[in-house]
């Protein structure tokens, strides 16, 4: 008799979470980053390497007239000097947009230049000191035109003068009666500037071809994906480009996309037949390479008499390139957090002549947050009401506009347990009234975090082995979160092991395809089909045991089995069962290979709203003399459905946590507008947080169970910590100086 374990799920393997993961392991990469023996990128030296360094415009708008390429060309060492004189061709033209990701690269495909920074020339040469010096003696001349880099260039704060592509508006319910039937609206305008991701590592790539084989060793948070574009540009068939990022110095978004810089170094290699490396200097980071788009934003909020929302409207302008669309939805933070009968959402763009913004560490939700919660904050206080007693009151039990359910939502008990270990009712409401020992003003504030769910295709691979051995395998990307560690924690969990019990391959783009490292959902995409890998492994293994006479499992398929440490036991009598690798071995088969794919239940993205929460209390000291502000103390409660890995989900959440506080009090790139350059490109000038800026943090994780968010019940908690934690500080500030600054970061000249 044999069984169909597809159809008859009771024989199927079942796993019981909680022996494995849970666990605070260290990551699996420490060690080796911590002693220098992790390789980066720009680490690695082929034989034949030639170095590349990129020529960026020191114009923000206009043409390149004349370069000295004779000059550069006869120094000693270099090999060849790359303008759009004789730029190699693309098989893909850059100009045209290539989703999912789809940025208009420069590939030097003419002389005009659209933002500081952009690549106009990439000196080679058998040196970096050549190459360096090559770059230097090219002296480019230039026809300038006049640029808009930013609206303190005069640019109007007027929705109507701009509109280019993006996200849609999106609305429920009729604003203008919500507000017609409101007690107090409360509207006020706030802006967040221009970030830039200051990866540790820069961007860096050694590209070496093969005849028509490309092998890339580059940070990269989507190696699938980005595969598919070289194999594009260049027009050879995708399985032969190999990406190896084994570790990364840090993502934050910018390397899930393409970028220009990189892609002339491979189409350089490819000319030279030699490898050639491109690592961007730190100044290089602040330009080709995306950044957090500065944003102008309004919030009108109508409130009832007894302080409910009755409408919310949130607009946003983006800054955003001359050459492409990329916009943060700002606004759409205002959407799945407060009831309100009237919602609209509005993003436009503004062009101006600036390298092209993108992803960067909640993209839209940190912005539109920093705005929203502040917000809130003084909807509160027009209430008279305590800012936490207000979020309670406008609680959102389904999701505002789409009535949805929630797949889960314990963000009641992030608001009470972290105002419990915060002490939020000790706070006294009127702002000013709160001082410490050594008279400097002291603020507590609080905001309310929140980040969807996202998943990704990805997919897996288990092999158990007839020596008992078992090798997992997914092309994921560990940027420093953690995910090596998560994900295999995951995939042992599965298969009834312990981390440490199996062999874990990841970061190359041979093994299967898991997805981006990015949007929060690298953890349940490649986490899930890693799971579900292990489950296919583990049901062809019971297939062939339940069917031989000779196993202690004979016959179990009807009452199903378990993994246990090694082995298969019946789910009626765990003490009966075998090892893996003597059903293997009286099998005389060599191996099982599970394979899967990550999906959600169907339906289910659809029936539920699906979101991390979190709330976020910050105490600020304010010295009344001098306006010098310092976040103090911070407690974050976070719910997030199932935490595989306390430790590293709480050193992402102080991660958000401390990103937040450098939105609300430290971090901007500030542009020149006469030359269209950011003048602080550099980690000594570009302020982000030193550890005496960083205060007490205490990350508190609320327990979700999720049965619907996915079939491993893991939601996100990359990003969320960043939302909410903006809001927090800056509710601080006003409460402990009465000054309500709503443009960010916070200086002191703000507050005096
Ligand atoms: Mo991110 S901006 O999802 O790396």
């Amino acid at each position: 008799m044999s069984l169909d374990l597809s159809s008859d799920t009771s024989a199927r393997p079942t796993t019981r979470y909680g022996s494995n993961s849970g666990q605070p392991l260290t990551r699996r990469d420490g060690i080796l980053k911590v002693t220098g023996q992790a390789t980066y990128a720009a680490d690695n030296h082929p034989a034949q390497l030639a170095y590349a360094v990129m020529v960026g415009a020191t114009i923000a708008r206009g043409r390149v007239t004349a370069m000295d390429v004779e000059a550069a060309s006869r120094h000693p060492g270099i090999i060849e000097v790359f303008t759009p004189d004789n730029a190699p061709a693309f098989a893909h033209d850059p100009d045209e947009k290539m989703p999912p990701f789809g940025f208009r690269l420069e590939l030097l495909q003419n002389h005009s230049v659209r933002y500081a920074g952009q690549p106009i020339a990439l000196v080679v040469a058998e040196t970096l000191e050549a190459a360096t010096e090559g770059a230097h003696l090219l002296q480019p001349v230039y026809e300038t035109d006049e640029a808009r880099t930013g609206l303190e260039n005069g640019v109007q704060f007027d929705p109507q003068a701009v509109g280019v592509g993006g996200p849609p508006s999106t609305s429920h319910g009729n604003l203008d009666t919500a507000f017609a039937a409101s007690e107090t609206i409360v509207e006020a305008e706030y802006s967040t500037p221009a970030q830039y991701h200051n990866a540790m590592e820069p961007h860096a790539v050694v590209a070496e071809w093969n005849g028509n084989h490309l092998t890339l060793d580059m940070p990269n948070q989507a190696l699938a994906m980005s595969c598919a574009s070289y194999a594009r540009y260049f027009d050879i068939p995708v399985e032969n480009v190999v990406i190896r990022s084994p570790f990364l110095g840090g993502g934050f978004g910018s390397k899930a996309i393409l970028n220009g810089p990189q892609i002339l170094a491979i189409a350089a290699a490819r000319k030279l037949k030699r490898p050639v490396k491109l690592a961007l200097t730190r100044a290089q980071m602040y330009g080709p390479v995306g950044h957090r788009g500065q944003t102008w934003q309004t919030l009108r909020m109508g409130l009832s008499a007894d302080g409910r929302l009755k409408a919310i409207h949130h607009r946003s302008i983006s800054a955003t390139s001359s050459f492409d669309d990329f916009l943060e939805p700002a606004a759409n933070a205002s959407l799945p957090l407060y009831a309100a009968d009237a919602l609209l959402a509005e993003h436009k763009g503004l062009r101006l002549d600036i390298g092209t913004p993108g992803p960067m560490r909640a993209p839209g939700e940190a912005s539109g947050s920093a705005a929203l919660e502040v917000a809130i904050d003084e909807a509160a206080e027009a209430c008279g009401l305590d800012p936490l007693e207000f979020r309670l009151l406008n609680y959102a039990e389904s999701e505002p506009g789409s009535g949805r359910p929630f797949s889960s939502k314990a963000l009641r008990e992030c608001y009470e347990r972290g105002a419990e270990v915060f002490g939020w009712q000790q706070r006294l409401r009127a702002p000013r009234t709160m001082r410490d020992d050594n008279g400097l003003l002291v603020g507590w504030g609080m905001g309310t975090a929140v980040f969807p769910c996202p998943m990704f295709p990805a997919q897996a691979r288990t092999t158990v082995r007839a020596d008992g051995s078992v090798l997992v395998e997914t092309g994921g990307v560990d940027m420093g979160q953690g995910a090596w560690t998560a994900l295999a924690q995951i995939a042992a969990e599965a298969l009834g092991l312990e981390a440490h019990e199996i062999e874990f391959r990841s970061g190359v783009s041979t093994l299967p395809d898991a997805g981006v490292a990015g949007g929060s959902g690298h953890t349940a995409s490649a986490g899930l089909a890693l799971s579900n890998s292990g489950l296919d492994a583990l049901a062809k293994l019971a297939e062939i045991a339940t069917n031989d006479p000779d196993s202690p499992l004979f016959g179990a398929g009807n009452i199903g089995v378990l993994p246990r440490g090694g082995r298969l036991v019946r789910r009626d009598d765990e003490s009966r069962g075998e090892r893996f690798a003597d059903i293997l071995t009286r099998a005389k088969q060599s191996e099982v290979i599970g394979e899967a794919k990550s999906m959600r239940e169907p339906g289910n993205a659809e029936k539920f709203a699906m979101y991390s929460h979190g709330a976020v209390f910050a105490e600020v000291k304010v010295d009344p003399d001098l306006g010098q502000i310092r976040t103090t103390r911070m407690v974050g409660a976070f719910a997030a459905g199932r935490v595989i890995n306390p430790r590293l989900v709480r050193s992402q959440y102080y991660g958000g946590m401390i990103w937040g506080t450098s939105f609300a009090l430290h971090e901007a790139a500030l542009i020149d507008h006469r030359t269209g350059r950011v003048m602080n490109a550099d980690l000594a000038e570009y302020h982000v947080p030193v550890n005496a800026d960083v205060p007490s943090l205490e990350a508190i994780l609320v327990a979700e169970d999720d049965p619907y968010v996915n079939a491993i019940g893991v939601k996100g908690v990359g990003e969320i910590g960043i939302t909410g934690t903006v809001g927090a500080i800056a509710n601080a500030v006003w409460h402990a100086t009465g000054r309500r600054v709503r443009n960010f970061p916070i200086h002191i000249e703000d507050i005096l």
